[in-house]
């Protein structure tokens, strides 16, 4: 079956009633579009949880703030339709501004709390909200079985399971695994920012993290740990870091001392015109996927 686009929600919910009526199970994955490996990881492991793939492609105005890359942000739908094609899912929903948003729009989606006023939360304050308000409406215009979020935005996992939960919206979340290049940094749609001096530096990110997940399992206090990964990612080139905090892997509460429980190290940090985001797992187990 070769891909199909639609651009409406009428479209979109016909063809997941088509196959509902056919019994089958459906899994979106919600995505911005300007598609790399990391997307095509994310309909591989749709495709093991459903029989029908949707990847809507939209991007969200109201998840960016008035300086951010919203205007700059790549679109690139005709080459995304070819990849999605390619790796063999069914429907890729690709609304405009004025579907999603329509005139008199009013409604707003707040996740409250610890988890959305810390890292990204606070260098992007309303990130979260537009996130909450676009993924609600996205899953239930599509209602799948299950939807599919990279752990690279860790945090917006966790904020999605606590909406998803909260709003009982009978969705089962799915998270993926950070697919990341050779050199070891974190795919993402911002990496085509980088220039090619920058693309060199950029794997100083994964590699800070790596080491301070390293020693801090095996029992090395987190604060002279942070300090020295910080004056290694400015010494790189990064500036400024807008966090490098290690974080309970569910609740996102900091931990300040050692690191006895399953837990995130997370960083983000502006590269030139790139604001990169990583994170790693520490002491991994029973954290929330
Ligand atoms: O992670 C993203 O690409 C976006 O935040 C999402 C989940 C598609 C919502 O716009």
């Amino acid at each position: 079956m070769s891909l199909t686009t639609v651009h409406t929600v009428a479209d979109l919910r016909a063809a997941v009633a088509k196959w509902r009526a056919e019994g089958l199970r459906v899994a979106l994955v919600p995505t911005m579009g300007a598609l790399h490996d990391g997307h095509i990881s994310l309909t591989e492991l749709a495709r093991t949880h459903a029989d029908r793939v949707i990847v809507s492609i939209f991007v969200n105005p109201t998840q960016f703030g008035p300086n951010e890359d919203f205007g700059a942000y790549p679109r690139t739908l005709p080459d995304d339709q070819k990849l999605l094609d390619a790796a063999g899912v069914e429907l890729c929903f690709a609304p405009s501004v004025d579907e999603m948003y329509p005139d008199g729009f009013a409604t707003k989606v707040t996740v409250d709390g610890g988890m959305t006023n810390v890292l990204c939360g606070a260098a992007r304050p309303g990130h979260f909200d537009g996130v909450a308000q676009v993924v609600t409406k996205l899953l239930l215009q599509a209602m799948p079985d299950c939807a599919i979020f990279g752990q690279k935005d860790y945090q917006q996992l966790m904020v999605i399971h606590r909406f998803a939960a909260d709003l009982n919206i009978p969705v089962d979340i799915i998270g993926a695994k950070i697919q990341r290049e050779e050199d070891g940094l974190a795919m993402s749609s911002r990496n085509r920012y980088l220039t090619p001096e920058e693309r060199a530096i950029a794997p100083t990110l994964n590699r800070v993290l790596a080491d301070i997940t390293t020693k801090a399992q095996g029992g090395a206090d987190v604060g002279p740990l942070l300090a020295k990964g910080r004056e290694e990612i400015l010494n790189a080139g990064f500036d400024p870091i807008d966090y490098l905090e290690i974080r309970d892997g569910k609740t996102l509460e900091l931990i300040g001392d050692k690191v006895s429980k399953p837990a995130r190290i997370f960083v983000a940090a502006r590269l030139g015109k790139a604001r990169l985001i990583d994170n790693h797992a520490i002491n991994p187990g029973i954290e929330r996927t």
